[in-house]
């Protein structure tokens, strides 16, 4: 019998790499890979990497001149590792990969992950291979499924792509070069993917897309669907009790993604809605298509729908040209909406795209101290609204042992951790918690809570039978 081949898969960057990284490991558990997180045990090693930014990319290159002494060792042993690098760096620099990182066997980009049995056969067969192409068939239609106990071992909360690339050309982005064109998944395909999901123990599913909410994929009955339809439909797969999707574009969110967040219990209130800037003149350069006014107008509508959603959001510190003033509006912004979690980033000029030619580049220390004063502001409004959860009641949905012998951690509607004293069987399910005490990041709470749970989501009680 063969030795099954170890398998280790690094992500970088966004939700959808983590995504993909499970997809390609599911797709090579049949080919006799199996998954490790020891990269010294690995046969096969594959970089899932992030363009966004150049140290997210830079990264790729010091873990790669690490990889190839780890190599080297193997070989020394007799032993063969192959070394792949997926995801948008691949995508944006193919070949120049090749060229500068002799370690590497295989590059390959974000549309070719279907082909990745194929693709290594090549590499093993002519030495090296890349694969960097957009091609015609769908790799959803190829991707395998997790097996019912892979998907266990990953927990009760999963992501579903629905929806890839982005038409939106900010003009400081990547994404519209290295993941394409928007494309949307059909919709039935979603939902087998949700059901398998639930079926095997997962319930909180998140949809996720570069630009989610722009989702239009086919409905079962052939039409054209929004995201709200998806979400109204995947609402209904048994199991599941939570939903949530990321990351959205505040010019996409129509008026019936706002109807969703008022009607179905299972959203989540929290949505993570990318701003970037405060600055309509920022916006403008940023070729964002909103202004400051247009933004809270969006959320205003949320919070009438909706009044318990809370925002968290992505930030770009000096964008060329932002002067004190345009930052101020930012700090502004983010004291009007509460914002209390955020992406938030210095400006990074990305080879090919329009801002990386601007004029009005701010120097890297006005943006550390600007980045710094902004993140600062935004833990503070963390810690106060996780301060003001104690003597709340939360509906938390259980998803691991705690620590310490008798707790379980689970999950608030707003993704804070909550460490209850429980039963295991709890793991798994939705059970109400009065919030008692907050200690950094952590609530601490009662089980049984009796307080009312906002927003009520009674009907998911210990619904959720494994
Ligand atoms: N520099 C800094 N941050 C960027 N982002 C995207 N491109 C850049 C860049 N060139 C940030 C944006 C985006 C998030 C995914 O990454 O805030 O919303
Ligand atoms: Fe990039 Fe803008 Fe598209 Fe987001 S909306 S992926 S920031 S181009």
């Amino acid at each position: 019998m063969t030795r099954p081949r170890k398998l280790f898969v690094k992500s970088y960057g966004c939700q959808m790499n983590v995504y993909d990284s499970r997809r390609m490991a599911d797709t090579l558990a049949p080919e006799g890979f199996a998954e490790t997180d020891r990269i010294e045990d690995a046969d096969l090693v594959i970089l899932n990497t992030c363009h966004i930014r150049e140290k997210a990319a830079e990264k790729v290159y010091s873990e790669l001149g690490r990889i190839r002494q780890l190599k080297a060792d193997a070989a020394s042993g007799g032993r063969k590792v192959t070394v792949a690098v997926a995801g948008c760096v691949a995508q944006a620099e193919g070949a120049e990969i090749l060229r500068r990182a002799p370690a590497v066997d295989l590059v390959f980009g974000p549309q070719s992950y279907h082909r990745l049995p194929e693709l290594l056969a090549k590499a093993d067969r002519d030495g090296r291979a890349i694969d960097t192409d957009f091609p015609v068939e769908d790799k959803f239609d190829f991707l395998k499924q997790p097996t019912k106990q892979a998907v266990r071992a990953r927990g009760v909360s999963a992501f579903v792509t629905v929806q890839e690339g982005c038409d939106k050309f900010c003009t400081f982005c990547v994404v519209p070069y290295t993941r394409g064109a928007e494309v949307s998944r059909p919709v039935e395909k979603i939902v087998a993917e949700a059901t398998h999901l639930a079926e095997a123990g997962v319930r909180e599913i998140t949809l996720i897309g570069q630009n989610v909410n722009a989702f239009h994929g086919e409905g079962s009955d052939g039409a054209s669907w929004t995201l709200a339809q998806l979400l109204y439909r995947i609402a209904e797969v048994p199991g599941v009790a939570r939903l949530r999707y990321t990351t959205s574009h505040p010019c996409d969110v129509g008026d019936d993604l706002i109807a969703v967040h008022r009607d179905l219990p299972q959203l989540m209130p929290q949505l993570h809605l990318p701003v970037q800037s405060g600055s309509d003149r920022i916006l403008a350069a940023m070729n964002r298509r909103h202004t400051r006014d247009d933004y809270l107008r969006v959320i205003d509508r949320l919070r009438t729908a909706q009044p318990a959603m809370v925002f968290t959001s992505d930030f770009i510190v000096g964008f060329p040209g932002e002067t004190e003033d345009d930052f101020r509006q930012t700090m502004q912004l983010v004291a009007d909406v509460e914002f209390n979690g955020s992406y938030s980033f210095k400006y990074s000029p990305r080879p090919g795209t329009p801002a990386a030619d601007m004029d009005g580049q701010v120097p890297d220390a006005v943006m550390s101290e600007r980045l710094q004063e902004l993140q600062a502001l935004i833990e503070q409004q963390l810690a106060a609204f996780n301060a003001a959860s104690v003597g709340r009641t939360f509906d938390v949905l259980f998803e691991k042992a705690g620590r310490h012998p008798g707790q379980i951690v689970g999950r608030s509607p707003y993704l804070q951790p909550v460490h209850v004293t429980g039963a295991s069987e709890l793991i798994g399910k939705v059970a109400r918690v009065d919030i008692t005490d907050v200690t950094a990041y952590s609530l601490h709470g009662l089980l049984n809570g009796t307080g009312r749970a906002e927003p009520d989501h009674t009907r998911f009680l210990a619904t959720a039978e494994a």
